[in-house]
């Protein structure tokens, strides 16, 4: 696993998070005007996979489980083609969420039973790290319960201990959501309170945290507000990092959570300048889906033969996303 963990924070590279449930992707195939069928969904893919030099950007790729499992490319399977082209394929191993109150908001994320047996499933088709990402929601003033933020960070902990176990690196993603018109000091209180519970959780549970990979959002108010600026971003986010993660984890990366391109690159850059002055030394990176393929998919969506135009537009934002890294 400390091999995962080193080919994923090589210098100047980041995640590329391909795994979309067929759910979410089908919705944003649908706001764009393109049919969501299985078809499209793999060639889309497929031409991000096969984009040439994606390397040079993106060291890992997170992949929704019917791929790993099913979808060629060039006559290989995904995870075989990522690894010859020097990128690790993970897979994200949750499943949907379910209610877990009766106010509608609090949400959990099911997919524990089985799990083992998947993760070892997984392993032998050639993952190298998993993914599980469960939600917090501020939206409507409703701030998260003790209860559902014990329940949700117990789980993490409960996969992360499986996917180590079947020696699959686990990202653990407790995203605190954007929805609402929250401040940002109340975006980070819910931070604080998720954060403190998970990490106290993941120590008394003996999870190997130099195995593990924190998959965040940054501190950030809600959607209907202005957006933050950047440095107010990297100090309140880079304060919690310090507050509450230990430093010994295998890495950080972010989440784009629905931001813009530009400002999911802004605020990467802004807050790894600040890791970097404060000597916070824990490798920080991204792993972006919509920060990094929205543009792509808009430009395949108009011109579904035009593989070469959508690759150029995808590089290009990967290559962005990298520069906000300091290389
Ligand atoms: O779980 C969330 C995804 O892996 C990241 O997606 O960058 O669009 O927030 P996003």
């Amino acid at each position: 696993m400390n091999k995962t963990i080193q080919k994923i924070f090589q210098t100047g590279k980041g995640i590329l998070a391909a795994d979309e449930s067929t759910k979410t992707i089908s919705k944003r195939f649908k706001v764009l005007g393109v049919e969501a069928n299985q078809k499209n969904i793999s060639e889309y893919r497929n031409i991000l996979f096969e984009t040439n030099n994606l390397n040079k950007h993106i060291s890992g790729v997170i992949l929704y489980k019917d791929t790993l499992d099913q979808q060629l490319v060039d006559t290989k399977k995904v995870a075989d083609f990522l690894k010859e082209n020097n990128m690790v394929a993970g897979v994200k191993v949750d499943e949907s969420t379910e209610k877990f109150s009766k106010n509608n908001i609090e949400l959990y994320t099911k997919g524990l039973d089985g799990l083992k047996e998947r993760c070892d499933c997984y392993y032998e088709m050639g993952a190298q790290f998993t993914k599980w990402r469960n939600v917090f929601s501020v939206e409507e003033g409703v701030f998260p319960t003790d209860e559902i933020i014990d329940k949700n960070t117990s789980d993490l902990v409960k996969y992360a201990k499986i996917s180590q176990e079947s020696g699959l690196v686990p990202i653990i993603e407790p995203e605190i959501l954007r929805d609402g018109n929250h401040s940002i000091s109340e975006t980070k209180k819910v931070f604080c309170k998720v954060f403190k519970a998970l990490f106290k959780k993941l120590e008394s549970e003996q999870v190997q945290l130099d195995s593990l990979i924190l998959k965040t959002s940054f501190v950030v108010s809600g959607s209907e507000l202005i957006y933050d600026d950047a440095e107010s971003v990297a100090n309140e986010t880079i304060d919690i990092f310090e507050n509450f993660v230990p430093k010994e984890i295998g890495g950080i990366v972010f989440l784009s959570g629905g931001l813009s391109p530009s400002q999911s690159f802004s605020y990467l850059a802004s807050t790894v300048k600040k890791a970097k002055e404060i000597d916070f030394t824990t490798p920080i990176s991204f792993s972006y889906s919509r920060a990094i393929q929205s543009n792509a998919m808009v430009v395949w969506s108009k011109n579904q033969t035009n593989e070469a135009k959508v690759q150029e537009i995808f590089f290009a934002d990967t290559e962005k996303a990298s520069k906000a890294l300091g290389q």
